[in-house]
């Protein structure tokens, strides 16, 4: 029997020494394998699995190089104790992959800070009650045919007019219907992106967009974001090194850092997307959450030359198992996202994008959105409060203008994977920075969304993270071990 079962396998595009790895990590992290226990000498550890030594040495190596596995020399390799490894060493690897689809594992009586998902308390039944019966009472079984792939043509008529109140010039021809931001993510990925192509994308950033420009084989190029936006310089830098397929972006109310572009970096960008020719896709899901001061212009209401393919999603700040978002579309590049929707699944639902027409066209999408801001507005100026009672101090952050996440860090050399693990533990639950990083590593930020919690589950999870943090901070202080990856 192997050790601990590892199964390998042959003839995959991953090599055998990171399976190994990996499999070996796995073990460590559930706890199958503890402190100070060796590990099977490589040799013995080759023949069992039908290796070749240095396949199990560079195995061995990135275990070492991790702080997982210690090796002393003459007698063998054996498991890191807890305190000196590593910053990700706690995440296991189902926990990560979870996260890179954009789920968490919860405990039911958790407190979930991790999700970015409205209440479905606030979800407006009774208005989408008419308005189903209304569509069906109207078009009959026509709501049950086959329809155009674009999206539903009067739909994307009343779009073109909600755009022209955002200050967006747009055309019905243009706006394609998809199911959810996350479609048209993908169906820009498959449409557009080839093998090896390169994607400027914000450090930190949204992961379902990483995830689905990798999934085409593109090359991810991270630009870090700053509190005005993305740092041009490291932009222009780049720009110069590569010519990206796409600069994916969130200009206002970034996910997760909650940062919003200046005007001025929003122009210079638009400048820089025509001097370069450089196609932008903006993906726009909480601008209309700003607290303070006026709703932003989004990059594209500055976009004169359509370099910007601009994706609405209504996930948010209306109905997420809608499934309703659209993007706004180049001219040259139409065709082929019709054909890549019709391939992806034929049309968005009839019912749906009626029942949604109905809803923009009688203004009782706005009037709903008017009450969800508010009820947003409340909750996000009770947790700035707690944030600055218990949180000011000892760690980073800073306020962001309005939506639902807030982005902290912790102090130099304490990685917030580490936090997660222990703070689950203790009934509390966000999402660790490493996944908003497109090479994944652990670090010390985090996030915190507080779309769906109540205020007393806000101060009880903030006591709980308060306490946490603290723990963390002085073990970290006194024993000076744990390794930091600076990345902002
Ligand atoms: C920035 C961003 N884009 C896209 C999506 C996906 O949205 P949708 O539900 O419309 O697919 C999300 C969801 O969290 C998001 O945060």
């Amino acid at each position: 029997m192997p050790f601990l079962g590892v199964q390998l396998k042959r003839g995959v595009k991953q090599h055998l020494y990171l399976q190994l790895y990996q499999q070996i990590k796995k073990a460590i992290a559930q706890g199958q394998l503890k402190e100070g226990q060796k590990l099977p000498a490589i040799r013995l550890m080759a023949e069992q699995l039908n290796l070749n030594n240095v396949t199990v040495v560079k195995a061995y190596q990135l275990l070492e190089e991790e702080g997982l596995v210690i090796k002393k020399v003459g007698s063998g390799t054996y498991i890191a104790p807890l305190a000196g490894r590593g910053g990700d060493w706690v995440l296991a690897e189902e926990e990560i992959e979870l996260m890179n689809q954009g789920q968490i594992s919860l405990q039911s009586d958790i407190i979930n800070f991790a999700t970015a998902t409205p209440d479905p308390e606030l979800f407006p039944i009774d208005d989408i009650k008419v308005a189903i019966n209304y569509v069906l009472d109207r078009d009959g079984g026509k709501v049950f045919g086959y329809q155009d792939s674009q999206g539903y043509r009067p739909l994307r008529q009343a779009i073109e007019d909600y755009l022209a109140r955002q200050e967006i010039k747009s055309q019905a021809k243009n706006i394609q219907v998809v199911s959810g931001a996350q479609q048209g993510i993908d169906i820009l990925a498959k449409s557009f992106l080839d093998y090896g192509d390169v994607v400027f994308a914000e450090e930190p950033t949204y992961p379902g967009a990483i995830s689905a420009f990798k999934s085409r084989g593109a090359r991810i190029v991270s630009i870090p974001i700053q509190e005005d936006g993305l740092d041009i310089e490291t932009l222009e830098a780049r720009l110069a090194e590569y010519r990206p397929r796409f600069l994916y972006v969130m200009s206002t109310l970034q996910n997760p850092t909650g940062y919003s572009y200046s005007e001025e970096k929003k122009k210079r960008i638009i400048e820089l997307s025509q001097r370069r020719n450089l196609t932008i896709v903006e993906d726009d899901s909480l601008s209309e959450l700003y607290f303070k001061g006026q709703a932003e212009r989004s990059l594209k209401s500055f976009d004169t030359a359509q370099q910007v393919i601009y994706i609405k999603s209504f996930s948010k700040i209306f109905l997420p198992g809608f499934r309703i978002a659209f993007m706004v579309m180049p001219d040259e590049m139409t065709t082929k996202t019709i054909a890549a929707k019709h391939l992806s699944d034929i049309f968005s639902s009839s019912l749906i994008q009626r029942t949604f027409d109905r809803l923009l066209r009688e203004g009782l999408w706005e009037q709903h959105l008017g009450g969800m801001r508010e009820i947003y507005r409340q909750k996000y100026l009770f947790f700035s409060r707690l944030l600055e009672e218990h949180l000011a101090g000892l760690l980073q952050y800073r306020l962001p203008v309005g939506g639902l996440n807030f982005w902290l860090s912790l102090p130099a050399g304490i990685s917030s994977s580490r936090l997660f693990k222990y703070s689950q533990v203790e009934g509390v639950s966000f999402a660790p920075g490493s996944i908003f990083f497109a090479d994944g590593k652990a670090n010390r930020f985090f996030r915190l969304s507080i779309a769906s919690l109540e205020k007393e589950q806000m101060v009880k999870g903030i006591e709980i993270l308060t306490r946490v943090c603290r723990k963390l901070i002085n073990e970290g202080g006194k024993k000076g071990e744990i390794r930091y990856t600076p990345l902002l």
